[in-house]
């Protein structure tokens, strides 16, 4: 795997440096409230992400998960998302949901995700990506919290694959472009 990685975007000490902040950040704004906060994974990316982020909330949290994709700027189905994993999960209204994202690229998924969940009558909706590309952005949407914002590279490792490989890479790196052209 390590030999297909151009250079490495953000190390491991660095990520350990983003979960901590995050985690601490995280814990200030929701620790006052009064409602239980669930963390909501999305699948598969954010997993090694959110594993890490869990444990620097300091803070009783639940745990739910969702896939999701959402559909490009030119389909008909455009504004919609399609849900392969559902939340299990009623009145959302009394909880502080927070969403989990390796990357935010369109913005598209966790627009319409957030939008999903508000529709769902959920009262507080926000989202937490550890990679954030501004340059990709077709739609306005900012994230609640962003680990690193990164330039336009293909970009593999800490959950996020090229062709559901390189997940497991302990960094973020990015991917020599003899690899996938
Ligand atoms: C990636 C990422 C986000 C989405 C971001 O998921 O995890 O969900 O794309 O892109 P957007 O901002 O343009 O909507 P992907 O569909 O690759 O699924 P995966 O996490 O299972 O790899």
């Amino acid at each position: 795997m390590h030999q297909d990685v151009k250079s490495i975007l953000v190390s491991e000490e660095e990520i350990k440096e983003i979960t901590t902040t995050l985690g601490q950040r995280i814990t200030n704004d929701y620790k006052g409230s009064d409602k239980p906060l669930v963390v909501i994974v999305i699948l598969k990316g954010s997993m090694p992400f959110a594993s890490d982020l869990i444990r620097h909330i300091d803070m009783p949290l639940e745990i739910e998960f969702m896939k999701v994709s959402s559909y490009g700027a030119g389909t008909k189905t455009s504004g919609e998302i399609k849900i392969h994993l559902d939340l299990n999960r009623e009145h959302l209204e009394n909880y502080n949901l927070l969403i989990v994202e390796d990357i935010v690229d369109s913005g598209r998924t966790l627009q319409r995700l957030t939008q999903l969940l508000k529709n769902r009558n959920a009262n507080c909706v926000k989202t937490c990506t550890l990679l954030d590309k501004p340059s990709r952005r077709e739609v306005d949407f900012v994230p609640d919290y962003a680990g690193k914002s990164i330039p336009d590279e293909f970009v593999i490792g800490y959950g996020l694959d090229y062709n559901e490989k390189y997940r497991n890479l302990p960094y973020v790196g990015i991917l020599k472009s003899e690899v996938y052209s």
